[in-house]
């Protein structure tokens, strides 16, 4: 596997690939890796005949009371990782790489970018859509993975290709979970013992949505009532919000259909954690 630091070496591998006809396959990531980063490589190896793995705790994308300075990192077990589930390169640039002295220009989302996560997390798309945008600019992938559990990021990086007519495709992978249901994250390590059994209540909650579903439910406002019903049985979870929305737009909808996507951020303890389910999908 080769290690890439600098904008120069990653677009000369890019260009080597592409000289070969290889499709190259991107995978974005901000490192300290687990299954479901490694769910995205390995759709990217299907997608694609070489894959590229970036690792980059994103600046631009955290706010100023956010974990940025905590953010989780281990790269020498993340190279390991990556090396052997397949990964040809691996793109890991400094700051001063990805934003030079002077850079300012950004990426702004569209209004579907306000709610949920964008209202919780001001600035936040922005800083994902433009590093994101650089990354597709700097590699010219033939494809992106990325992840259903961040359903927003996904809709939005599909409204920024569509919307600037770039010619890659966004491929995506469904949320890889723990075996008692908790979505694998990066910021799980932040979790003690305790918090860690708390958190279980999301996928929980995520599931009686689903369970109601089946037995018939569809007027989102019951739906909603019963994941906050859920939700509330924690006390030191603290929900943020749920939303019940279309999957391409995150508008909110009064019934549902098979595809509606139920979404929940909430803080266990100090840890803010996200999850969502395709509502007639639930949690296999
Ligand atoms: P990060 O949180 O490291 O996630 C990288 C990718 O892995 C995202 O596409 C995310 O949706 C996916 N992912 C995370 N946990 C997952 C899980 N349990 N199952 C499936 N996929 C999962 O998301 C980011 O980084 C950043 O915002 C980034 C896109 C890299 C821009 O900085």
């Amino acid at each position: 596997m080769l290690e890439l630091t600098t904008v120069s070496e990653l677009k000369n591998w890019s260009r080597t690939q592409h000289a070969a006809g290889r499709r190259i396959g991107v995978v974005p990531t901000m490192g300290f890796l687990h299954q479901g980063h490694l769910a995205l490589v390995d759709e990217a190896r299907r997608r694609a005949d070489a894959v590229i793995l970036s690792i980059f705790v994103n600046p631009l994308q955290f706010g100023p009371s956010e974990d940025l300075a905590r953010y989780p990192r281990d790269l020498p077990r993340d190279r390991r990782l990556a090396a052997e589930s397949g990964v040809d390169a691996l793109f890991v640039p400094s700051v001063a790489t990805m934003y030079p002295q002077g850079s300012e220009i950004r990426v702004a989302p569209g209004p579907s970018a306000d709610r949920w996560e964008g209202a919780s997390r001001p600035g936040h798309f922005t800083g994902v859509l433009t590093v994101v945008a650089k990354l597709f600019h700097l590699i010219e992938p033939d494809v992106a993975v990325f992840g259903r559990k961040d359903v927003q990021q996904l809709t939005l990086v599909r409204q920024m290709v569509r919307d600037l007519d770039w010619p890659v495709e966004i491929s995506e992978v469904p949320t890889v979970r723990e075996p008692g249901g908790l979505a694998l994250s990066s910021r799980n390590s932040y979790l003690s013992p305790d918090d860690r059994a708390r958190a279980l209540v999301l996928s929980r909650a995520l599931q009686e949505a689903h369970l109601a579903w089946r037995k018939g439910e569809s007027r989102a406002a019951a739906i909603e009532d019963l994941v906050r019903r859920e939700l509330d049985r924690e006390p030191r979870v603290v929900v943020e919000y749920v939303s019940i929305v279309e999957p391409e737009t995150l508008a909110p909808v009064a019934t549902v259909d098979p595809h509606t996507v139920v979404a929940i951020a909430a803080r266990v303890g100090n840890t803010r954690l996200i999850d969502n389910i395709e509502i007639s999908q639930g949690i296999p």
